[in-house]
């Protein structure tokens, strides 16, 4: 369900400058489903990636904590991981994350967020003793 909502998200995606879609949807802890797409600007740097529209979107419907996501773009001869501000963003909400890295045809790679940002900087480390 999740790959399947995140093809659906890239269909949506807003990227005329780059032509470059990316979806990704997100599995809340409470078994929802959250999708995003990628957003571009003019300016270019104001493009929000997929994944961090899923986060927003997520954030706002008022769900914080997250098991999986999925994300997928148009390659289809391996699979893609997530941006490094991407993965930086979901540590927000937690290691424990499963990553489905999915192709076009909706095959998938699992990993997990922990493998994809070792050693990450997170909230935890803010804390004050
Ligand atoms: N993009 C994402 O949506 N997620 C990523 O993890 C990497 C890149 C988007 C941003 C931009 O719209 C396009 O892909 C090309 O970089």
């Amino acid at each position: 369900m999740l790959v399947s909502k995140c093809l659906q998200a890239r269909d949506m995606a807003y990227c005329p400058y780059s032509r470059f879609p990316v979806g990704a949807a997100i599995l809340t802890a409470d078994g929802a489903i959250i999708s995003g797409c990628n957003v571009e600007n003019a300016s270019y740097g104001l493009t929000v990636c997929a994944e961090r529209t899923a986060i927003q979107r997520a954030v706002v419907e008022g769900h914080t904590q997250f098991t999986a996501i999925a994300v997928t773009c148009d390659i289809k001869d391996r699979f893609v991981g997530p941006c490094g501000a991407c993965r930086q963003v979901l540590m927000e909400f937690g290691s424990d994350w499963t990553v489905y890295l999915t192709k076009p045809d909706g095959s998938y790679k699992k990993t997990s967020l922990n493998e994809l940002l070792p050693l990450a900087f997170s909230p935890a480390d803010l804390m004050k003793n």
